[in-house]
């Protein structure tokens, strides 16, 4: 029986097949999404690196990295099977001169199919593969490109990658990615927001103190090092998942939900961030880096130990910001974004905080309400309001909260990020992917910080794995009155 999502077959070639991306998340990803049958076996995922295997034994490789990360349900032997008939594999240096492209081109025989080459590669490799597809003639009026991040580590660079790619394909067909905004808990701001007109009346100054959007995570850097050390959280969380929730909390409705009206709202409130100066990041930027501590009762081990180096490091693992948005709607409202490795606890979400009551006229008022979107884990909402103690004696008030947990509300199993995106680029849907224009206007407010930072501006603070951050965290919420999620909850 066809499925009804159900999409035409297709070619989708991901270099860089080897590594952790490809295995932990794109492959997992597409065999959930053919496991749900929406798409068939005359589908072809090729998979292209220099390593030497044959294809026979790189699926052995991914039929291990599948039964590692991919859920159960998924991996019954004969879809799992049929799968591994739809990977290919291509052993080739792509941006190595006189390398022989034979072994690709004999796959990507139809011009007419859907083409999508996945970069899962060095950001530096994303001009000049992009140059060696056209040398091959590989790329079709049909053929789309899917950039990871990072994308670039600076405006220049940035700039760069986006030049050199648009050589060879039209802004349209380029699908730069954020897993953030396949995660269901970020489109859901959507829904909230626009589906809802009685929440967004109160989406502004007139009615938020202030808020909050954190990421943070109780891993450490793990075999990644050598790339994070090099990027730090500010260019690996900020710059990217961060501010796309950011835009996502706070802007305005979009015409309609097509690509373009989104992208375009979106960008406004990135041009709209009230620009950084050294003397701003001085008051308003925290940057961290985790100490030995413990977590979920373990010992956990410093960065500089999880690196395996001697020399001392100046690369942050951690990144709090207080910003402000220069809109009628925002103009009074603290935006404070934090992220962070080794912290207490692995959780995504965003906390809007409404403002106290003008004239209290109960005697025990409670702190005000909030709203809190959970990303991770558990994704879902919950609305913290005052409400009537019921105990007998007095009129007094508390907090109660309502609580609603998508994964009860619908009773269905949630899917990767990646599920959502990969096949979105298969379509040729590109509303949850990055425009040029978002990019560079992002890393256009994230530069400055970048350089007060060279210049020593701010001190990088030590805190203890396991902890919430540096101990000035609190404080920089503190001059607003304000206090975050955690401490209001004890
Ligand atoms: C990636 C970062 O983009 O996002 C990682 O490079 C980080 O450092 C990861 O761990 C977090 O993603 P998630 O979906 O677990 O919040």
């Amino acid at each position: 029986m066809a499925h009804i999502n159900q999409i035409d077959p297709f070619d989708f070639i991901i270099f860089g097949a080897t590594g952790d991306l490809t295995m932990r998340k794109l492959l997992p990803a597409f065999l959930r999404r053919f496991h749900a049958q929406d798409f068939q076996e005359d589908a072809r995922i090729i998979c292209v690196a220099r390593s030497a295997h044959s294809p026979d034994q790189y699926r052995e490789q991914v039929r291990n990295a599948l039964s590692e990360f991919a859920p159960t349900a998924a991996r019954d032997a004969d879809t799992l099977n049929k799968f591994l008939a739809l990977v290919q594999y291509v052993s080739l240096d792509a941006t190595k001169e006189g390398s022989d492209w034979s072994g690709l081109e004999e796959h990507l025989n139809d011009p007419q199919r859907t083409r999508v080459f996945y970069l899962a590669t060095s950001p530096a490799l994303y001009a000049p593969l992009c140059a060696a597809l056209a040398d091959h003639s590989l790329i079709t009026p049909i053929t789309r490109v899917v950039l990871e991040k990072p994308i670039g580590v600076s405006m220049e660079t940035a700039a760069e990658i986006n030049d050199g790619v648009g050589r060879f394909f039209p802004e349209e067909s380029i699908y730069r990615i954020d897993h953030y905004l396949g995660k269901e808990g970020v489109q859901n701001i959507l829904a909230l927001r626009f589906a809802n007109p009685a929440l967004e009346k109160l989406w502004s100054s007139d009615a938020i103190a202030h808020v909050q959007i954190t990421a943070a995570e109780t891993v450490g850097v793990g075999k990644r090092g050598p790339y994070y050390d090099e990027s730090g959280a500010l260019r690996d969380m900020v710059q990217n998942h961060l501010l796309q929730v950011l835009c996502m909390v706070a802007m305005d409705a979009p015409a309609s939900l097509q690509a373009d009206d989104l992208r375009n709202e979106k960008l406004k409130v990135l041009n709209a961030l009230r620009p950084m100066t050294p003397d701003m990041v001085r008051h308003n930027v925290i940057r961290g880096q985790y100490t030995a501590g413990r977590i979920d009762g373990q010992d956990v081990p410093s960065y500089a130990e999880d690196l395996g180096q001697d020399r001392a490091s100046n690369t942050e693992t951690f990144v709090a910001i207080r910003t402000k948005i220069r809109s009628a709607r925002w103009g009074n409202t603290p935006f404070y974004l934090r992220t962070g490795k080794r912290l207490a606890a692995k959780t995504t979400e965003i906390v809007l905080q409404f403002r106290p009551q003008m004239w209290p006229i109960f005697t025990n008022t409670p702190s005000p309400g909030r709203l809190v979107i959970r990303i991770a884990p558990d994704e879902g909402l919950s609305l913290v309001l005052a409400t009537k103690d019921p105990s007998a004696g007095g009129f007094r008030v508390r907090n109660g909260v309502l609580d609603m947990s998508y994964e009860n509300q619908f009773t269905i199993e949630y899917h990767d990020s990646y599920e959502r995106l990969l096949l979105d680029a298969v379509r040729g849907n590109p509303a949850l992917f990055i425009r040029r224009d978002e990019v560079e206007a992002s890393w256009r407010w994230i530069e400055p910080i970048l350089n007060s930072w060279r210049h020593a501006l701010s001190p990088l603070e030590p805190y203890p794995a396991g902890s919430w951050g540096p101990a000035s965290t609190r404080a920089l919420l503190a001059r607003d009155g304000a206090l975050w999620h955690e401490d209001m909850l004890t």
